[in-house]
C-alpha cells in the first residue's frame, strides 16, 4: 500500500515523465532546433482557461507519439513570455495549435481533442502525397475516410497540379496516388491519369473542364455530402463557399421529431445530390448554442436552417416542413432567391454582432492563424472571425 508520502512522489514523478514528453519552448528555439525536426507545437497564454484544459491533452499527445516512434517533436511556449517565437508563428489567439516541417507553418483549425490533434500531427508529418500500392492498402484506407482524395495515373503536369494542391491543402484532407490497377475493378474511368474523390458510397472524377482548378474543386469537395457537423466543422465549411443545410437535433438522445429532421436532411442529401452538391452540404448539429450565436437570437430544437458561412447569412423555412417535398421547395427558394435572407455581415449586421458578441459569454475561436504570404495555407474566411462559443467557460 501506498502511503500518502509514496503518493506524492510518485505522482511527481509520473509529471516529470510526463512532461519530458512535451518540451518547453522559449524564443532560442529556432536556432537550436534541427533542421529536419518536426514539430507539434501549443502556444498558450498563462490566463487562458481553454489552454488549460488542453494540458493533459497534450501531455497524452506527447507520450503516444513518443511511444508510437512518431518523428514528431511536441512542444509548448507561453506566447506570452517567448513573444518573438509567438510573432514568428503568427500567433492571434489562444491556444494555437501549430506544426513546422521543412521550414513550413501548417495551422490546426480543427476540434482540440487529442485524436483531431494526433491525426492532424500523422498527415503533416508524413508524406504529401501518400501511394496506395495494393488494392489491400487502397481499401484499409478508404475504410479510416470519409472522404479520399486519389491521383490515378503515371508522373504527369496534373500529378505537378495535385502535388502542388496538396502542399496547400494538406492541413484539411490526405492526398493519396494509385496506379490503375490498384483500384478495385469496378472504379470506371474513362481517361487517365484522374483525380478521383471517393465519398458518400460512390465516388466522382475531376473534370477541369466542369469543376474549375483543381484546388477549389478539392477544397468544395473535401466534406461527405451528408454528415455530423460541428462548429470548427462548420466554419472550415466556409471556405467551399456552399451553403450547408443543417438539421438542429437535441444534444443527447435524439427525440422523435430530432429523428424526423435528420432524416429528412439525409434523404435530401442523397436522393438529390444531383440537384444541390454543387450548392450545398447536407448535415445534423446537436444543440443549437453554436447557431443561436450566428444568429444571435435563441433557435428552438429541432430545426432546419440554411446557412451562408460566406457572409453569416442564414435561411429559415418560410413555412412548417412536413415533407421531403417541403424542404425541397425551402432549399430552391434559398437558391432562387425567393426565400428571404436573415443576417449576413453588413454595417448594421455588424454592429448588431458586436453588441451580441458582448453580451453573451465567449471564448476563443478556434486558433485562427493566417500565413499572410505563404501560399501554404488556405486563406481563412475574409470578412469574419466568429467566436465559438462553448458552455463551459
Ligand atoms: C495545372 O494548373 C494550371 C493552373 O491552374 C492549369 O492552367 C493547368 O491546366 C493545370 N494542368 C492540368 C493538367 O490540370
Ligand atoms: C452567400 O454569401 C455570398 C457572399 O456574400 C454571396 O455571394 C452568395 O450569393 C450568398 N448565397 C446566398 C444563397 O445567399
Amino acid at each position: 500500500m501506498a502511503d500518502g508520502r509514496t503518493t506524492v512522489l510518485l505522482s511527481v514523478l509520473m509529471f516529470a515523465a510526463a512532461a519530458a514528453f512535451v518540451e518547453e519552448l522559449n524564443d532560442s528555439f529556432m536556432e537550436t532546433k534541427g533542421d529536419d525536426e518536426i514539430w507539434l507545437i501549443k502556444f498558450y497564454a498563462p490566463w487562458c482557461t481553454f489552454c488549460k484544459q488542453l494540458d493533459p491533452v497534450w501531455h497524452q499527445i506527447g507520450s503516444e507519439l513518443r511511444s508510437l516512434g512518431s518523428p514528431v517533436h511536441v512542444g509548448k511556449s507561453d506566447a506570452t513570455a517567448n513573444t518573438g517565437l509567438a510573432k514568428e508563428f503568427r500567433v492571434r489567439t489562444y491556444p494555437a495549435i501549430l506544426m513546422l516541417k521543412k521550414n513550413i507553418k501548417y495551422n490546426y483549425s480543427g476540434a482540440r481533442t487529442k485524436d483531431g490533434i494526433m491525426d492532424f500531427a500523422n498527415r503533416i508529418a508524413g508524406p504529401l502525397v501518400r501511394s496506395l500500392s495494393s488494392l489491400q492498402l487502397f481499401q484499409h484506407a478508404m475504410s479510416r475516410h470519409d472522404v479520399m482524395f486519389v491521383y490515378v495515373g503515371a508522373t504527369s503536369p496534373l500529378k505537378g497540379n495535385y502535388t502542388s494542391v496538396a502542399e496547400q491543402l494538406i492541413v484539411h484532407t490526405y492526398f493519396f496516388s494509385a496506379s490503375r490497377d490498384v483500384l478495385p475493378k469496378a472504379v470506371s474511368l474513362s481517361t487517365l491519369p484522374a483525380v478521383v474523390v471517393f465519398k458518400d458510397g460512390t465516388y466522382f472524377t475531376y473534370r477541369e473542364e466542369r469543376d474549375g482548378d483543381l484546388k477549389s474543386w478539392i477544397n468544395r469537395e473535401r466534406f461527405p455530402n451528408f454528415s455530423q457537423i460541428d462548429s470548427y466543422t462548420l466554419y472550415a465549411m466556409g471556405e467551399t463557399g456552399k451553403l450547408v443545410l443543417l438539421a438542429l437535433v437535441e444534444e443527447k438522445h435524439l427525440g422523435e421529431e430530432s429523428l424526423r429532421y435528420k432524416s429528412l436532411v439525409e434523404s435530401v442529401a442523397a436522393e438529390h445530390r444531383e440537384s444541390y452538391s454543387r450548392d450545398m452540404y447536407f448535415g445534423f448539429m446537436a444543440g443549437s448554442d453554436y447557431i443561436s450565436g450566428l444568429v444571435m437570437g435563441e433557435i428552438i430544437v429541432p430545426s432546419f436552417i440554411v446557412v451562408n458561412l460566406s457572409n453569416d447569412g442564414y435561411f429559415l423555412p418560410p413555412g412548417t416542413v412536413q415533407t421531403e417535398h417541403n424542404l425541397l421547395d425551402f432549399l430552391d427558394g434559398v437558391l432562387n432567391g425567393s426565400v428571404q435572407g436573415h443576417g449576413g455581415n453588413g454595417a448594421f449586421q455588424r454592429v448588431r454582432r458586436l453588441v451580441y458578441d458582448t453580451r453573451v459569454t465567449l471564448a476563443a475561436r478556434p486558433a485562427v492563424v493566417n500565413e499572410d504570404g505563404t501560399p501554404l495555407l488556405t486563406p481563412l474566411l475574409g470578412s469574419h472571425k466568429k467566436t465559438s462559443k462553448k458552455k463551459s467557460d
